[in-house]
């Protein structure tokens, strides 16, 4: 494995993923996504998304009226699809984890969607990584350190690649600033997708 290029405590793997299994992930996730449906999820003050979203695995993390955290069902009643296995492969060979992930929360930026700076603090235990992949269009990601308003350094990540938020970085501060609509043909429809791997434990 190439070394990842590390910026501000985050490790970007570039190009992790040929496009051969990229294009075998997305077919993972439509399958998810056929018994999961996507959502707008909306902000405790009533504010819409502009991403959707959707989970498998043992819980799903959620956005309501009543805030953020983790279910083990989707808001429609039904139970999270299981995690796709190109995703628990993934998840091995980068982290050499036994412990498996708890929630893979797939997320969707359509054009002129985006991300706000925010911390992955919703889990019980942050001893263990986020791991992240991009599939689809390129989507400037910004991180910056634990402290809110802190100094920035971003990068375009591109269909492949693959960040690993741990240790200094993993309750760093990150966001999605815009995405270049149209630019990976990995989606006929366009848009980009961001996967994150998280172990959530004791949080419920
Ligand atoms: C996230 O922070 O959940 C998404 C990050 C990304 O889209 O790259
Ligand atoms: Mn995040």
């Amino acid at each position: 494995m190439t070394e990842p290029l590390k910026i501000a405590g985050f490790e970007i793997f570039k190009a992790q993923l040929n496009v051969k299994e990229q294009a075998a992930m997305v077919a993972d996730l439509r399958a998810v996504v056929r018994t999961a449906p996507m959502r707008h999820p909306v902000t405790r003050s009533g504010k819409q998304m502009s991403v959707k979203m959707t989970s498998a695995g043992r819980l799903g993390w959620i956005s309501d009226r009543r805030g953020y955290r983790y279910e083990a069902q989707h808001p429609d009643g039904m139970d999270w699809p299981a995690i796709p296995e190109s995703l628990l492969r993934l998840w091995q060979n980068i982290t050499n984890l036994e412990r498996q992930p708890d929630c893979c929360l797939i997320n969707f930026y359509g054009e002129g969607a985006r991300m706000g700076l925010h911390q992955d603090n919703d889990e019980g235990d942050f001893s263990f990584p986020v791991l992240s992949v991009s599939l689809g269009d390129e989507g400037l990601f910004r991180m910056g350190g634990t402290e809110r308003g802190g100094k920035t350094q971003s990068v375009w990540l591109s269909s492949g690649d693959v960040v690993v938020m741990g240790g200094a970085a993993r309750l760093a501060y990150h966001g999605v600033d815009r995405i270049r609509f149209g630019s990976s043909s990995l989606l006929p429809d366009g848009g980009r997708i961001n996967i994150t791997l998280r172990v959530v434990s004791e949080a419920v």
